[in-house]
């Protein structure tokens, strides 16, 4: 794969998760000039995704076609226009012979298309796992790894196989960033037939993995639902929040046009995204499990770290923190201990006393209180 890219987690936003297949040229471009006129490209995102449902057929050349009626202009016009704006152009396709959407998948064609993605000016391609049949997902994702690298092209690799395996064994070689779930739903907590679900229960499941992300190598618990309408402001807040603290890729997943205020802000906190993009890329792990509060903590560079205690229930719960900073820190790459830390309220931006004395409150339903420690 490429090296040197994606050294921390991508930023950007992607059609799927309020689009669907109800996508066309003029939303991508008028996406991208939201993400300019909001502040959003300032902040730090760059990534303008085009997901499923832009493909049509393939000509007799096995060239792939695009939908003409949703995209007349074409990828490459949308592309510069992307680009003219001063961000970055992406795309979707899948290991299979169909998309998930039923669109042509790229099986068979993975250099062909590798080379058409290049011409088009294509920066990051999203590489999904549907109508897989047989075929092994290692071996798939590596044919699409080198057909990229062949192109020439610096692609950021997104590797979407969200079932069969368990990807963050195996993938960090192939691509820049990895699904490690099912999808994300508009919820909190809930749960699909499908097997699709709220951030919550896909934080869940990054307990057990978080020491496999690293830049250039990201864990992806899916794209953010903030803004979408199902959660509630905290909820969104909270959101937010672990996935920063997972330094998680921050591909926004809702309608850039038409956002209240209170979302933009969550979206363009500048210290939260420090909080992700810090360079030594480690994730969080969960500390503390109580029947409704967790306690996380993540290794910043210069000697501080991120702490953040969230509540999981729907109600007021008390929480309180010990600072048995030996435990909480046990894991930190070449890390040491200096006595007490100043607390920093990351949310509320204001000094909260000193790990020398124990840190107790209340907390609302679903929110998290997000922590920065520094040595005294
Ligand atoms: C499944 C993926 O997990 C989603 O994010 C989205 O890309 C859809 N496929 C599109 O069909």
């Amino acid at each position: 794969k490429f090296e040197g890219l994606a050294l921390t987690p991508p930023m950007g936003w992607n059609s799927w998760n309020y689009f669907r297949d109800k996508i066309n040229e003029d939303v991508i471009k008028q996406i991208a000039d939201a993400m300019v006129a909001t502040g959003l490209s300032d902040a730090g995102y760059e990534y303008i995704n085009l997901d499923d449902c832009w493909q049509i057929g393939r000509d007799e050349k096995g060239y792939i076609v695009v939908d003409s009626i949703n995209f007349p202009s074409g990828m490459k016009a949308l592309a510069d226009y992307v680009h003219s704006r001063g961000l970055k152009f992406g795309l979707y396709s899948c290991a299979g012979e169909m998309t998930c959407m039923k669109r042509p998948g790229g099986r068979g064609y993975e250099f062909q298309d590798a080379w058409t993605y290049a011409q088009w000016g294509v920066d990051y391609l999203k590489y999904d796992f549907c109508f897989h049949g047989t075929q092994d997902s290692r071996a798939s994702y590596k044919t699409m790894r080198d057909a990229l690298y062949r192109a020439g092209r610096p692609i950021v690799f997104s590797i979407c196989e969200w079932g069969s395996t368990e990807p963050w064994l195996w993938a960090g070689e192939m691509g820049h960033l990895y699904r490690t779930t099912i999808d994300i739903m508009d919820c909190a907590d809930c749960r699909l037939s499908t097997g699709a679900r709220g951030w919550m229960n896909i934080l869940e499941e990054q307990v057990p993995i978080w020491t496999y992300n690293g830049p250039g190598h990201w864990n992806d618990p899916d794209m953010l639902e903030v803004g979408n309408g199902g959660l509630s402001m905290l909820e969104n807040k909270s959101h937010f929040t672990m996935w920063c603290m997972l330094s998680a890729p921050l591909i926004l997943g809702n309608d850039l046009r038409a956002m209240e205020t209170d979302i933009l802000k969550i979206l363009e906190n500048e210290d939260l995204i420090a909080i992700d993009q810090d360079p030594m890329g480690k994730s969080a792990f969960r500390y503390i499990k109580d029947e409704d509060i967790d306690i996380w903590c993540k290794q910043l560079t210069g000697n501080r770290w991120a702490v953040a205690i969230l509540n999981r229930s729907e109600y007021e719960r008390p929480y309180k923190c010990e600072w048995n900073i030996r435990a909480m820190t046990r894991y930190f790459e070449d890390w040491e201990n200096k006595g007490d830390y100043k607390i920093w309220n990351v949310w509320d931006k204001k000094k909260m006393g000193t790990t020398a004395d124990d840190l107790e409150g209340t907390l609302s339903g679903r929110d998290v209180l997000l922590l920065v420690l520094e040595s005294n």
